[in-house]
């Protein structure tokens, strides 16, 4: 049986695509039950509906401050549709923590850097400030400090000399499209499992790849 996924957006989606593209596969352990933006003008609502997936709107602007009466509304259509797992893809609301916790090791969020560096705003513009060398993205399960919980997946980019907040946003995004739906892959079919902090994936092995950054001209030395 596959397991019944629920994709939250506020935005242009391209994570939800990303999966939803991932799921229309056979053999995928996971089926988009339903796309919820917080939004009803968030960009990805179309993407989602031309991929032929069921959407809907639960506004949290009406809520204001109230995150548990949004929570409530959000939770009703959750259980509407059956979901077992959701997966938070540019959803810009924070949760409260009993809400968090009511979802604990089925709630997996993306966010554009190696975490534990650079959470919350601006991750790319904080890579760069602090001058490193690799970034990237990480897919973890969301516990109540923002950003932050145990991580699923990462994979890594080279930052450049030359890069600007937009040009590493590009290349980190094309990881984020890859991480994304294997993470979700992983979780569905069982195969991972939390031990405290720590996510644990079954049969994972170390790739015998390196990143190195920068790469030096030999010719120019
Ligand atoms: C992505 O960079 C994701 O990592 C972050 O918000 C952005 C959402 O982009 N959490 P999209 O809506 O998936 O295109």
């Amino acid at each position: 049986m596959k397991r019944r996924v629920a994709i939250l957006i506020s935005g242009r989606g391209s994570n939800m695509a990303a999966l939803l593209k991932a799921a229309a596969e056979a053999d995928f352990p996971a089926e988009i039950a339903i796309v919820v933006s917080n939004r009803a003008d968030a960009a990805g609502l179309a993407k989602a509906r031309a991929a032929g997936a069921p959407t809907v709107v639960v506004e949290s602007k009406p809520f204001g401050k109230d995150r548990a009466g949004f929570e409530t509304a959000l939770q009703a259509m959750l259980d509407t549709h059956g979901v077992e797992l959701i997966c938070l893809a540019g959803f810009m609301r924070l949760f409260t923590t009993e809400f968090v916790q009511r979802w604990y090791g089925k709630m997996l969020n993306i966010h554009p850097s190696l975490l534990p560096s650079f959470p919350g705003l601006d991750p790319h513009g904080q890579a760069l400030r602090a001058g490193v060398k690799i970034s990237g993205a990480t897919v973890h399960f969301v516990i109540p400090e923002t950003d932050a919980g145990p991580i699923l997946m990462q994979g890594a980019v080279s930052v450049s000399d030359h890069d600007s907040a937009d040009t590493l946003s590009e290349r980190i995004l094309e990881v984020e499209h890859r991480i994304y739906p294997d993470a979700l892959r992983l979780l569905a079919s069982g195969q991972v499992r939390l031990e405290g902090d720590v996510c644990k994936t079954i049969a994972s092995a170390a790739s015998g790849n390196f990143l190195i950054s920068p790469v030096i001209d030999q010719a120019g030395g």
